[in-house]
């Protein structure tokens, strides 16, 4: 079989950003955008000839054809062995479960997360490395320095593969395994939680899940593991069928675009538990009765009573949280008499931990949690282990949570996003703030009062690395904190993100409302960045 050696130019804006490369379809779509891309990765990787990749994507608009072009790069590159999930899928989870399952040399996840699909959507690419996890910035920086000077690549002429049929297929030189997405996940699934337990709890106590799939790819997924395995009638999943845009919604499980899944929860006569994941099904949100688990009570929860599951009955040896995420999950490392360590926004920055075996479990504000099982947050991950605390302590979710804060306090806790800014805009706020930072320690408004700013960076505990410039941290003397950071994932204009967080200690004041309690730290927020007269944004565009 023919390998075409294609004469290209570089795109000059294929630098990954906090998850991969993220665009647009159809920027994706322009001559060559994608090859491009792939065999700058495949560059940037020292020695893959000859070794086994995992690859996949959630589904969206443009996954098979891509996955096409890639097995193709990727033959004619003497790669040796694609293991492809069927019909091109793959959660992100999954992927990392099976690059480790499988001692693969790495992965390619295609995948725009929670960001809207369609042919107007957006369509991403990221490669996971050997643990994997997410690649490390120097890899990731090298991809793009291949991206930068590349001037042609490799493509087999051949047919496409049948990616709906299970099996064993060869290409020129290289071996393509077409496997069941589902089936190395959900063993490990059942290596870590109680499934008789948890199937008890549906069919001995009546228990009532509602799940929602967002039509993404946790619909499979849910279906194979709530239905299939656990029992649950079908009436329990919501908007299971995948489809390529994800029918027009946005993927993201929060209180906003979560809606279905939300009214009913919120509605008469709720079931007793509701979780939803995003587009990849690496992200979860916890629903119980009228009642919202926030992210970061969501990880203190789990990790306050890991030890009733058995996958972590031994214990955990440490957990982290990225720096915006609340101090929900420090006060019980403190309890636990392990260290909690504070990590920049991004998953990635949790690999070295988990590997160094310095954390079990991590999380992030951002509807992200997870642990050691594999290098990825895991969206059915967080809903199995809240199945298990569930059926273990037979208390409602309200009930759990509450019964948390009496222990270890409060952390209200909101973000706003402000979506859409133009790019300049957005960076000479956070220039200006950084300005301001030297003069801010100390200074008191109303009952907030400073006592230190700065712009946080981050020194890696094995590898050493310093990451600089990853938010605006006010820190007050109650232990509030505001935080001021852009988002890395967008693929138009600039997100600016403002994390609200503070603590209460006494029981009398856990059942208050969350924006009530933190309206004055927003507005100082607000205020102190001048979101108004420099963005002029009067509202967030999401508050979560
Ligand atoms: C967002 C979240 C971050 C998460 C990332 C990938 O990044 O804030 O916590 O790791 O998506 O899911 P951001 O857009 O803020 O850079
Ligand atoms: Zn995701």
């Amino acid at each position: 079989m023919p390998i075409n050696k294609i004469p290209t130019t570089p795109y000059l804006d294929q630098r990954p950003g906090t998850s991969g490369l993220r665009k647009k379809v159809k920027h994706f779509q322009q001559p060559h955008y994608l090859a491009n891309f792939i065999q700058s990765i495949l560059d940037a990787l020292d020695s893959s000839t000859g070794k086994t990749l995992v690859l996949g994507g959630d589904g969206r608009y443009y996954n098979q054809e891509a996955i096409q072009i890639i097995l193709k790069i990727a033959a004619a590159n003497q790669i040796g062995r694609i293991i492809v999930g069927q019909n091109g899928l793959f959660s992100t989870p999954a992927v990392s479960c099976v690059i480790r399952n499988r001692q693969a040399f790495g992965g390619i996840i295609l995948s725009a997360s929670h960001n809207p699909a369609g042919i107007n959507g957006d369509f991403g690419v990221k490669y996971n490395a050997s643990n994997g996890g997410p690649a490390p910035e120097s890899l990731t920086e090298a991809i793009y320095q291949k991206s930068q000077q590349i001037q042609q690549y490799y493509i087999l002429e051949s047919e496409d593969i049948p990616l709906d049929q299970l099996g064993i297929y060869i290409l020129w030189e290289m071996t393509v395994e077409v496997v069941d997405p589902i089936a190395d996940y959900l063993a490990l699934m059942e290596s870590l939680f109680d499934f008789d337990r948890i199937k008890d709890l549906f069919h001995q106590q009546g228990f009532q899940l509602c799940f929602d799939a967002m039509h993404a790819i946790t619909g499979p997924y849910a279906q194979a593991i709530f239905q299939h395995r656990l029992g649950v009638q079908p009436g329990a999943l919501l908007n299971h069928i995948l489809l390529p845009d994800f029918g027009g919604g946005h993927p993201d499980p929060n209180l906003v675009y979560a809606k279905t899944l939300v009214e009913k929860m919120y509605g008469g006569n709720p079931p007793d538990f509701g979780a939803a994941s995003d587009g990849d099904g690496d992200r979860n949100m916890i629903l119980g009765q009228q009642f919202f688990v926030t992210p970061a009570d969501s990880l203190a929860v789990l990790a306050a009573n890991a030890h009733l599951v058995p996958g972590y009955q031994k214990g955990l040896v440490g957990i982290a949280r990225s720096m915006p995420t609340s101090q929900a999950p420090d006060r019980v490392a403190e309890k636990l008499d392990i260290p909690c360590y504070e990590t920049p926004t991004g998953w990635k920055f949790f690999g070295n931990l988990l590997d160094a075996g310095k954390i079990t479990l991590c999380g992030e504000e951002s509807f992200g949690t997870g642990a050691n099982h594999i290098r990825e947050k895991d969206g059915l991950w967080a809903v199995l282990f809240w199945l298990n605390l569930l059926a273990v302590k037979k208390q409602s979710v309200a009930a759990m949570v509450k019964n948390h804060w009496a222990e270890y306090g409060r952390h209200f806790y909101s973000r706003y996003d402000y979506d859409d800014l133009p790019l300049e805009t957005a960076q000479t706020l956070m220039e200006d703030l950084n300005k301001q930072l030297s003069t801010l320690g100390g200074k008191q408004f109303g009952n907030y009062k400073i006592y230190t700013a700065d712009d946080f960076a981050y020194q890696d505990s094995v590898d050493h690395t310093i990451t600089s410039h990853q938010g605006i941290r006010l820190c007050f003397e109650d232990g509030s904190r505001i935080i001021y950071r852009l988002s890395g994932t967008g693929t138009q204009g600039a997100t600016l993100r403002v994390y609200l967080e503070t603590f209460a200690l006494d029981p009398a004041q856990h059942n208050q409302d969350s924006q009530q309690v933190l309206s004055i730290l927003a507005s100082l927020a607000q205020n102190l960045a001048q979101i108004k007269e420099k963005a002029g944004c009067d509202q967030p565009s999401v508050i979560t």
